[in-house]
């Protein structure tokens, strides 16, 4: 229902959090969760889109290091919708041809990227509006995908719980539940930019990813099912590495992306939260830490930015100029089910899924 009057709605009574209706859509709201240190971050229940991430640099001046817009409208009406800020799901990344076999039934999903299956399909939770309850230092979003929906079976009741803590950590807390056997795979699709976003490419940071192994994909970036050795190959991020060194090298792997668009999958030491990357921009002294449960992480380098859509501060967001690092199960897993290195991404009526990855901001 459109209705064009802008209304305030307060955050329950807690301090450092308020609610905005954002949109002509009277169900979009956008919260404001604030921390001790002036840090502040924004989250709409329009695709659980984190819209905003202010935080110091190395001097104490904040800037936005997100990729966005500065109306949930936009998000909506964009020319492109490159899944800014979003979760992604119910299977975030690609599912080859958009088929699987779960308990001896084939699904068909929507497919959407070419001839796969890309982040929940045509409409995925990217781009529907989620319920949100506000919480101790954030804001809880629910949706119920329902059995069908895209393709996928089973009912499921899907929540990610934002919060804001005083170390600038965004813990991001995902919880689902189904009535079927399906598959689950959600992440956060935030495109960073440690120099601010709108302040061109990103090759000058420094990116460390703790992982010894990636998915090679063939052109259309499924996987081919081998784990590859990264030693001696520009996918090695094991020590702080400049993503600009490698990111036109003459690598047919790269050559795919084209540039980074691939999935590592962590060194881990147990299941816990773990360190999986670590992002640092030299000129602002930003550093940016993805500490998860989750046992892979696709690094995008925005390869598919092409100057086209216009940001929150009125620039235009050009070739490589935001990266995206997402937590996940590796691409297209549930078609390498029970297969070494593939852990499962099938959840069981009874059984919960439950994750954690946190975005953790400081400087140096
Ligand atoms: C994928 C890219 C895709 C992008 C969409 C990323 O997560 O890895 O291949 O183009 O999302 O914006």
């Amino acid at each position: 229902m459109k209705k064009a009057i802008l209304s305030l709605i307060a955050c329950a009574a807690l301090t450092g959090c308020t609610a905005v209706k954002v949109s002509d859509f009277d169900s979009i709201q956008e919260y404001t969760l604030k921390n001790k240190n002036g840090m502040v971050v924004k989250i709409t229940n329009y695709g659980a889109i984190i819209t905003s991430i202010v935080v110091p640099d190395r001097e104490g001046n904040m800037a936005d290091v997100a990729l966005g817009y500065d109306s949930v409208d936009s998000y909506i009406n964009a020319i492109d919708r490159p899944y800014f800020g979003a979760v992604v799901g119910r299977y975030g990344n690609r599912i080859a041809k958009g088929k699987f076999t779960l308990d001896g039934v084939e699904y068909e999903l929507a497919t959407n990227n070419g001839e796969n299956h890309l982040h929940g399909g045509n409409i995925g939770f990217d781009k529907v509006v989620w319920t949100a309850e506000v919480v101790e230092n954030g804001v809880k979003l629910s949706y119920l995908a329902k059995d069908g929906e895209e393709g996928y079976p089973g009912n499921l009741k899907l929540s990610v719980t934002y919060t804001l803590t005083d170390d600038n950590e965004i813990v991001m807390h995902y919880e689902a539940t189904t009535d079927k056997a399906t598959v689950v795979n959600v992440t956060n699709h935030t495109y960073f930019n440690l120099a601010g976003e709108g302040s061109g490419s990103i090759n000058g940071h420094l990116l460390q990813i703790n992982a010894s192994k990636t998915t090679p994909v063939d052109a259309g970036l499924i996987p081919t099912g081998e784990l590859a050795d990264v030693t001696g190959t520009p996918f090695d991020f094991r020590q702080p590495t400049e993503i600009g060194k490698g990111v036109d090298a003459d690598n047919q792997q790269i050559k795919y992306g084209p540039g980074y668009d691939h999935n590592w999958v962590l060194d881990r030491k147990g299941d816990g939260m773990e360190v999986a990357a670590v992002l640092y921009e030299p000129t602002s002294g930003r550093v940016l830490e993805v500490i998860t449960e989750e046992p892979s992480i696709q690094f995008y380098g925005g390869n598919f930015l092409d100057g086209r859509l216009v940001g929150k501060s009125g620039k235009a967001y050009g070739y490589r100029s935001g990266l995206c690092l997402e937590t996940q199960h590796s691409p297209d897993s549930i078609n390498h089910e029970g297969e070494e290195g593939w852990p499962s991404v099938i959840l069981r009526p009874g059984e919960k899924y439950d994750t954690t990855t946190i975005y953790k901001f400081s400087v140096k």
